[in-house]
């Protein structure tokens, strides 16, 4: 039979590191102590992630799911646990069937709550995996359970980035839906980007609202922006010398300047000035800006910012990267 496309693909093949975002992350395994009842279990294979151009380094939870079923607290004879892993399609260690399901879900918040720090990471990665792999499998809208709501996810994706996929969904146009990557850093990302929202729009900058989040940081809903981001528009700007060039590049270049002088006054709200995150509204002859990523970027140094260089060479490396992993 032959396998059906999947649009989240490039989340699962090439990534680009969500810290420096500029190295690729490869994918090790390596052996996991987790301690149980005061024994030490060794996972003989966990996933983790690496980008060897800053040393980012995590655990990966994609594969993990066993661990729900595992440490889950109602098993108490083996034979329940036995009957749940079966339930839960394990073939062997690490080994599970390959399920479509239709009601894809980001489980309770109150049963995320009382799990151990690290058990709770690979929790919401496996998570979010699940969900991700999920939408993969299947063309048109995807209905998602998520904080006691219903979204019918539309494919394929609107955007992605580093850390998030970001979809329409049918019963708001107004508004759009992010999964986080299945890592903690992303997650962290999206909690960041809601937090310091407010921030921006206080200080003048126009970002979008947030509708509503997850508190562990898997999903976000929020305003949908008007316009396209710079990574998408860039190459249909024509020659350099020309209207419509000039125009969005100058626009560009106010907007990117006025975040650069807020860093400097408020350097935690730092935010990644790529092409993705900044959209271009083009109304007639009026152009604008819209900041529509606010999470945070620490690593990023804007000390020696050159935006001749930025346009010219930074952009179209950066639109380069994004392509070839699949995010535009
Ligand atoms: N509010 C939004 N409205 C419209 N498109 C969006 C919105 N948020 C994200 N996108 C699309 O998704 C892409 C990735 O979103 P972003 O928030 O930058 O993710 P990441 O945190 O991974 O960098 C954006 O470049 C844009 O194309
Ligand atoms: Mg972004
Ligand atoms: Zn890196």
């Amino acid at each position: 039979m032959a396998r059906p496309l999947r649009s989240v693909d490039s989340t699962y093949s090439l990534e680009i590191c969500p810290r420096c975002e500029e190295g690729t992350l490869v994918t090790v395994e390596r052996p996991y102590d987790v301690t149980v009842s005061d024994s030490v279990v060794r996972i003989p294979k966990v996933q983790a992630e690496e980008c060897r151009r800053c040393g980012y380094r995590a655990l990966s939870g994609r594969e993990v799911r066993l661990f729900e079923v595992l440490f889950a607290p109602q098993y108490e004879q083996i034979a329940d646990l036995v009957a749940a892993l079966r339930a839960a399609r394990y073939i062997g260690m690490f080994l599970r069937e390959d399920q479509s399901e239709s009601a894809l879900a980001f489980g309770s918040r109150t049963y995320v709550a009382t799990l151990a720090d690290d058990l709770r990471e690979l929790y919401l990665d496996n998570e979010s995996s699940h969900v991700l792999d999920g939408l993969g499998c299947h063309p048109g809208a995807i209905p998602i359970d998520a904080a006691g709501r219903r979204y019918s996810l539309r494919l394929p994706k609107i955007g992605e980035g580093e850390n998030g996929i970001v979809f329409d969904y049918e019963e708001d146009s107004g508004s759009v839906f992010k999964i986080a990557k299945p890592r903690p850093y992303s997650r962290d990302h999206l909690i960041k980007e809601c937090e310091v929202t407010e921030f921006f729009a206080r200080q003048g900058i126009p970002v979008p609202a947030i509708v509503d989040w997850d508190p562990y940081g898997a999903f976000v809903i929020k305003q949908r922006l008007s316009g396209r981001s710079l990574a998408v528009i860039y190459d249909e700007l024509g020659p350099p010398d020309t209207e419509r060039h000039r125009r969005v590049r100058e626009t560009v270049r106010g907007f990117i300047s006025r975040l650069i002088e807020l860093f400097e006054k408020f350097p935690a709200c730092k935010t990644s000035a790529s092409p993705n995150n900044i959209f271009v509204v083009e109304e007639g002859q009026s152009c604008r800006c819209l900041l529509v990523d606010t999470g945070p970027a620490p690593l990023h140094d804007y000390s020696g910012f050159d935006f001749d260089e930025y346009w010219d060479v930074v952009v179209p490396q950066k639109i380069e990267r994004y392509r070839a992993v699949g995010y535009i």
